[in-house]
């Protein structure tokens, strides 16, 4: 049977009292709808369909930019999430399949699951997911009897005995899409918030005699993002589960409680992350590398036995190939750099490319910006570039070429050639003598 995933992100958000759609709020560097959209992708739905209203032109450009399609359904106001849902379900007239509704809010169900819902949907009209809560306040109330779901409660309508349970609804529901939609026309706004709520479904559905289920995850995947303090919780788990998963594939984490992931962070085995490692999106590190304590690392890409750090930075469009070696207090912006060449000490390279085997001296930098226009610096390969030489792009460096240390380059250099750019030394035989005499004369003139 085919599947539909709906996810809801038309709500307001107003209890994260900020000017940004709540979905758009990140965790792991992507927003809560990103998450969504990859919990949804996770079974190969038929479609996936999102419910947007508030601040839609933002969230829309998000998901335009993610590499699925996703149907668009817009809820003008936002009358409660049975109202959402059935907005979406009007969308999917000819879909006789089964229904999922993800709320965008609640980023982490994990793929299996998915899977067990999705399974367990094919068996029951109507199954939540639900999970045991260690502060259930805020929740809805799964009501139960034995395997059988008879009702939900919302916190705000529930009664003193359904508030002690803490067995609370995580918003996934599922069911086919045809129930779903004849139970969605009978609801109605009689409860504390004048709303539709979707999970009344649940007592629509077993008065007409339905059988309704509920399956039960860990309390991590039911995480609901209602408030930053929540955001802030939700990003702690979400760090922690990274860290535990990357140990799990063979990734040497030396203090895993110091080192940040985001969700596309991708790293090879053997890999050694040493203290205080920032892993900001995009990025892709090979096997058998070492990054080092104190590096920040953004939309880049590095190969095997590279070495990073400590104390560098690689910024976005950074490319390193096998056996790279990047030192401490380096900065690289938009290049790339082939095999085993090595940029040890304090430098900056921008907009360059740098052949394969070749030294980049300490102090380095590519002057690539005129204050108008970015320029490119293109270094060949075995080439010596002196410590603390200017390059000032554009410039071409041939192979195996040198530049001397202190060199201010501003013309390009043809294969083979030592370039030296700056004054020439004079010795003044006895001249230190005479200086420091000139100058104490000058002190004492001054202090009588
Ligand atoms: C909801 C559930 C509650 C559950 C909790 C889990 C209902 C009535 N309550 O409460 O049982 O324990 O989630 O986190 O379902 N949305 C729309 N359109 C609307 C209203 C909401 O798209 O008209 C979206 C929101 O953007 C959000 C999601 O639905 O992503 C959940 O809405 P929210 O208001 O956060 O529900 P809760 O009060 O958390
Ligand atoms: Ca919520």
């Amino acid at each position: 049977m085919d599947t539909a995933v709906i996810v809801l992100a038309a709500g307001k958000g107003t209890r994260m009292n900020s000017n940004r759609p709540k979905v758009l709020h990140e965790v792991g560097n992507f927003p809560l709808i990103s998450h969504c959209i990859k919990t949804a992708q996770s079974i190969n739905p038929q479609k996936i369909l999102a419910v947007l209203g508030h601040r839609r032109t933002e969230i829309k450009n998000v998901l335009e930019n993610s590499d699925t399609s996703i149907e668009l359904v817009i809820q003008e106001a936002q009358l409660g999430t049975g109202h959402a849902v059935s907005i979406a379900i009007e969308e999917l007239a000819d879909f006789d399949g089964n229904v999922i509704v993800l709320f965008g809010d609640t980023p982490f169900v994990s793929a299996e699951t998915m899977r067990k819902i999705e399974a367990r949907s094919r068996q029951a009209d109507l199954v939540v997911l639900g999970f045991h809560a260690p502060d259930p306040s805020g929740y809805g109330r799964l009501i139960t009897n034995d395997n059988e779901l008879l009702k939900i409660v919302e916190h705000k309508d529930a009664n003193g005995q359904e508030l002690a349970l803490n067995l609370c609804n995580s918003g996934v529901m599922a069911g086919r899409s045809l129930v779903l939609k004849e139970l969605l026309k009978e609801l109605d706004r009689d409860n504390k918030n004048n709303e539709l709520y979707l999970t009344d479904c649940v007592q629509l559905a077993k008065a007409k005699g339905l059988n309704c289920s509920y399956q039960v995850c860990e309390p991590k995947e039911a995480l609901g993002i209602n408030s930053l303090q929540q955001l802030s919780l939700a990003e702690k788990r979400f760090q922690e589960t990274a860290r535990t998963e990357a140990l799990e594939i063979g990734i040497h984490l030396v203090a895993p409680e110091t080192v940040f992931f985001s969700l596309d962070t991708e790293i090879g085995r053997d890999t050694i992350v040493e203290p205080n490692v920032i892993f900001g999106p995009g990025v892709k590190v090979g096997t058998g590398c070492t990054v080092k304590a104190f590096s920040y690392l953004e939309r880049c890409n590095v190969s095997h036995n590279c070495s990073i750090g400590p104390y560098a930075r690689l910024r976005p469009g950074v490319d390193l190939s096998e056996g790279v070696k990047i030192g401490n207090f380096v900065e690289i912006k938009n290049s790339k750099i082939a095999e085993n060449s090595k940029i040890n000490h304090l430098s900056y390279i921008g907009d360059t490319e740098i052949g394969e085997n070749s030294n980049i001296g300490a102090g380095t930098i590519t002057c690539n910006y005129d204050g108008a226009n970015k320029h490119k610096t293109v270094i060949g390969k075995n080439v010596f570039i002196g410590s603390n030489t200017m390059l000032i792009a554009p410039l071409t460096i041939g192979n195996n070429s040198m530049t001397g240390s202190g060199s201010v380059i501003t013309k390009d250099i043809p294969a083979d050639n030592l370039a030296i750019a700056r004054s020439e030394q004079n010795n003044k035989n006895g001249g230190a003598k005479k200086l420091k005499a000139l100058l104490r004369n000058k002190k004492n003139k001054t202090k009588s």
